[in-house]
């Protein structure tokens, strides 16, 4: 029977086994607090990877990695010269993740690999399932790496040397992540794909607010990285009155209050979050020599980004030269807003239609893998909702019909492309 004959045929996801294989993988990194710790290329990284490539081999899926350490499950086509549909997400976490974000996208799109295979359903390109290497970026910066190598079809010199908060460097844990699966071929970076989907819940709380299961992401907003170090002079905490003083925390303290009132109370579109800061020594007594921090800066328009990028570095020069300091401001990770295509954004839309399941188009707040995919095919997401849209927290939770409807959308969503792709 033709696929297009197939299709016909109403293939529905497995709820159970979606929602058993999303307790099971929110085990590995389990934190006592209910979220999961599953950093990118840790032991609990790696257990994961593992057991998503020996369900793929217990499927009879082919299973490989790319260079840079990319995971992919493939479900052959009847024509294997066809470049194939690519379904993923990430199975790394922020240090205090959630179990969905990420995980539901990996999952989901096995679950749709699955769905086929028990189905029977004949295509003529193959589908494949993709674990990306590192998206979240907290662990070595930038984020998105997996992808972006992928996508770029080059793994940077410069991410070679990327040291971890514990000092690890990234290529020596992806050499060892590469090597934990030795009867998976490591296949060089890069290749023609048709389209890319990606499943993943919102991390926000526009869905769950209008009770809508499915979000039809039309765009992702720009993310910039910086690191800003300031450093001024060691000195006694009891001894030394202010003016001879060259505190770097006191220039950082009041060059961030600054920025919090001249970016986040101004502007309801950005985004400026300090999520780490450091003071060397680090002692009580002792006013620091150092101080180091991160801004996450974020916004949809890529002008708006560079003048905020260009009032951190203003204020931050201006509190530095106030407090007799010096300040560096380094650039950790960029990544320019995308909008998804619309003839991608109208073919989700009508498989959620024909699916019966309610949904509206949304701008991703968070950036994701689909975001460097973009660049090389035609690629889209769908969101589901998550619970207060709580999200980089242990108590990140998506209700079981969200995720298997979500799954859902996925599969109608991959079965439309795939059709359209034959025409
Ligand atoms: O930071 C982000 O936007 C993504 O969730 N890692
Ligand atoms: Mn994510
Ligand atoms: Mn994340």
């Amino acid at each position: 029977m033709s696929h297009a004959a197939r299709r016909a045929q109403h293939v529905s996801v497995d709820a159970t086994r979606l929602l058993s294989r999303l307790d099971r993988f929110a085990q590995i990194g389990a934190t006592p607090r209910g979220g999961v710790n599953r950093q990118a290329l840790t032991e609990g990284d790696r257990e994961a990877r593992a057991l998503l490539a020996h369900l793929g081999h217990e499927r009879g899926f082919a299973v490989r990695q790319d260079a840079a350490a990319n995971l992919f499950l493939r479900r052959e086509g009847t024509d294997a010269s066809l470049a194939p549909l690519l379904l993923g997400s990430h199975l790394d976490t922020q240090p205090t993740g959630g179990r969905f974000d990420g995980a539901l996208g990996v999952l989901a799109g096995l679950e749709v690999l699955e769905t086929l295979e028990d189905a029977g359903v004949s295509t003529p390109r193959a589908v494949e399932l993709v674990a990306w290497t590192n998206e979240e970026g907290s662990r070595f910066s930038p984020g998105a790496m997996g992808s972006r190598a992928f996508a770029d079809e080059t793994l940077p010199e410069s991410w070679l040397d990327a040291r971890a908060p514990d000092g690890a460097r990234f290529s020596d844990e992806l050499a060892k992540t590469l090597r934990v699966l030795p009867d998976v071929p490591v296949a060089p970076l890069g290749r023609p794909i048709a389209s890319y989907l990606e499943l993943h819940i919102e991390q926000g709380p526009i869905l769950e607010r209008e009770g809508l299961p499915i979000g039809v992401v039309s765009g992702i907003q720009g993310t910039r990285w910086l690191e800003v170090t300031l450093e001024g002079a060691s000195a006694h905490a009891g001894t030394t009155p202010l003016a001879f003083r060259r505190d770097p925390m006191m220039a950082a303290a009041v060059a961030l209050a600054a920025l919090q009132t001249a970016v986040m109370e101004q502007d309801e579109d950005a985004r400026l979050t300090v999520g780490r800061i450091e003071a060397q020594p680090g002692s009580i007594n002792a006013i620091p020599e150092r101080v180091c921090f991160t801004l996450d800066l974020r916004h949809p328009r890529r002008e708006r980004l560079n003048e905020i990028d260009a009032l951190v570095r203003a204020v931050c020069a201006r509190e530095a030269e106030q407090a007799r300091c010096t300040v560096q401001v380094r650039v950790l990770n960029d990544m320019e807003p995308s909008a998804f295509p619309e003839p991608m954004l109208a073919l989700a839309e009508a498989a959620c239609t024909k699916a019966g399941l309610p949904h509206r188009r949304i701008v991703s707040g968070a950036f994701h893998d689909a975001l460097f995919l973009a660049r090389k095919a035609p690629a889209l997401m769908l969101f589901t909702p998550c619970r207060d849209g709580i999200s980089h927290n242990e108590a990140e939770y998506a209700e079981p019909q969200f995720c298997v409807s979500g799954a859902t959308a996925l599969l109608e969503t991959a079965l439309a492309v795939l059709h359209s792709l034959e025409i």
